[in-house]
């Protein structure tokens, strides 16, 4: 079976979350199962220089796609197998992928997605020499239209489409539509329209053979108004076609026993190392060297992910004699607000501002537990790592979070099968409380110790949801003998 995957982000090449984590790990984990995944990924400028010395070769040249020059280079990465979308016009600027260097949305998504949707119904069309796909995978909003294009071009490929983030929709005036060379008649109720725009991913949910996203609890949560952003009507209508299915984590690239990012490695049978990755956290985050517990954020500083409940309880996590190492970006007053932590708490919070992949693996492999008080989490990757890394997660109760995250209540700890702190609701006095929780179970080192045992234990790797995506693609194949 052979399966294009089209996504904005594919880890290692160009990653602002964890869409580009997934995007980068599924393949060689389908490829286990003998299921060929060939990602097609924009060809950004950083992308481009990332790839110069990989064996490229183009396998199509447009005059016009959507209106730029472009072409498809087949190229590849130790892991990955790519389709990459050369079309400097759309791709070559500086900011990132989304936004620029002001941090502004670039003007012109809806054409550098569009044309990325267009290409990748174009290959399910067989444009390619050798590869033409049996089932495509759009992920997220910028590969929305991918259905669209199939159903208006009349190209017959199941496709999938992965919600990663319903928040971000992709929605655009109506006047974009003549640019993507869809037909008028493609501004209907169950095909691009959404509020008189065009929904990108809208698009998406309406045309798909099967949408999925990436939790069991995240697909019945947008199904309902406080979670559906606007597209639960949309979601309930297709609810046959909906699943949840879990992330995994690449266990190659996340393994405290040969992760050579960190200071020390480590295995589930001797924590003792960890110590030092810990000393190596409280001098970059100049924070007291001492046994205290150690908390940790490693996120996009918003209000999805709950951060401003956290700047609300800092004062209590320290009262409790806790320290806290917080490493991400995102809204300036959160960012702000962090800082003003750290020079209230000298010694107890500390802050680093920016994208560190290397300290985030450092601080996961020496921190005692990681804060992640999400409002909703599709899936959420952190806490994965965490477990992984014996770093207790401390987790809101949504979403992924609440599907991997086993809550050591008393029936839990009872059982011994406890691997975390979940809490509910997700407010200010929520998280002050788990944190109390946290800290009183940390002072109880067999326990502390079982939680870590139990998390390190735990199979966080994409064995079986790489099965279900196996299946999920199985399903979608035209029968034999019947119409597809
Ligand atoms: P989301 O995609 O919603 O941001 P996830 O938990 O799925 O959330 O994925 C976030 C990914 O980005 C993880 O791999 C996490 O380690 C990484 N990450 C987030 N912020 C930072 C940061 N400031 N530095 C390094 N890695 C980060
Ligand atoms: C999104 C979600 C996050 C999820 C990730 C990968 O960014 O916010 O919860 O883990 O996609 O699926």
């Amino acid at each position: 079976m052979k399966i294009l995957s089209v996504a904005s982000e594919a880890y290692p090449l160009i990653k602002t979350g964890g869409l580009a984590d997934v995007v980068g790990a599924l393949p060689p984990a389908l490829a286990r199962r003998g299921i060929e995944m060939r990602v097609l990924l924009p060809g950004y400028g950083s992308v481009m220089t990332k790839l110069q010395g990989a064996p490229s070769e183009v396998v199509f040249e447009y005059d016009s796609l959507l209106g730029v020059p472009a072409r498809l280079l087949s190229t590849r990465t130790d892991e990955l197998d790519l389709i990459v979308l050369d079309a400097p016009g759309l791709y070559h600027r500086s900011g990132g992928p989304y936004v620029d260097a002001a941090g502004m949305d670039h003007g012109d998504n809806w054409h550098r997605f569009g044309a990325l949707a267009r290409a990748g119904a174009d290959i399910c069309a067989g444009i390619l020499e050798g590869f033409r796909p049996d089932v495509v995978h759009a992920h997220d909003w910028q590969a929305g239209l991918l259905p669209a294009y199939l159903r208006y071009s009349a190209i017959a490929c199941p496709s999938v489409m992965t919600i990663h983030n319903i928040a971000f929709q992709g929605h655009f005036s109506a006047a974009v539509l003549g640019g993507l060379h869809l037909p008028p008649h493609a501004m209907a109720l169950d095909g691009v329209e959404y509020h008189g725009g065009v929904g990108y991913l809208k698009a998406g949910l309406a045309n798909a053979s099967a949408i999925t996203t990436v939790s069991p609890t995240y697909a019945e949560e947008i199904r309902t108004p406080a979670f559906g952003m606007g597209l639960e009507g949309l979601i309930n209508s297709r609810a046959a076609v909906l699943s949840g299915i879990v992330n995994g984590i690449d266990t190659d690239v996340w393994n405290p026993e040969t992760d050579a990012i960190l200071p020390r490695t480590y295995s589930a049978g001797d924590l003792s190392a960890r110590r030092a990755n810990r000393r190596e956290i409280e001098t970059r985050f100049q924070l007291d060297e001492d046994d205290d517990p150690l908390f940790i954020v490693v996120s996009r500083l918003t209000t999805q992910k709950g951060i401003d409940l956290l700047a609300e309880v800092t004062g209590d996590l320290v009262a409790e004699g806790a320290k806290l190492a917080v490493l991400g970006t995102g809204d300036t007053w959160l960012e702000d607000g962090f800082a003003g932590a750290a020079a209230r708490h000298r010694g107890r919070v500390g802050v680093v501002i920016g994208y560190d992949e290397g300290l985030s693996h450092t601080m996961q492999g020496g921190a005692d537990g990681i804060l992640i008080p999400s409002r909703f989490e599709p899936c959420g990757l952190t806490q994965l790592y965490g477990l992984r890394y014996g770093c207790v997660p401390i987790v809101a109760r949504t979403g992924g979070l609440a599907d991997t995250v086993i809550d050591a209540n008393s029936a839990a700890l009872n059982a011994g099968v406890a691997t975390g702190v979940q809490f509910l609701p997700v407010d200010a006095p929520g998280l002050r409380y788990a944190i109390k929780q946290a800290v009183r179970l940390y002072r109880q080192p067999g326990t502390w110790a079982g939680l870590q045992a139990n998390g390190m234990g735990a199979d966080v790797s994409w064995d079986r949801s790489a099965g279900l995506y196996a299946d999920l693609y199985k399903s979608l194949l035209p029968v034999a003998g019947q119409p597809a």
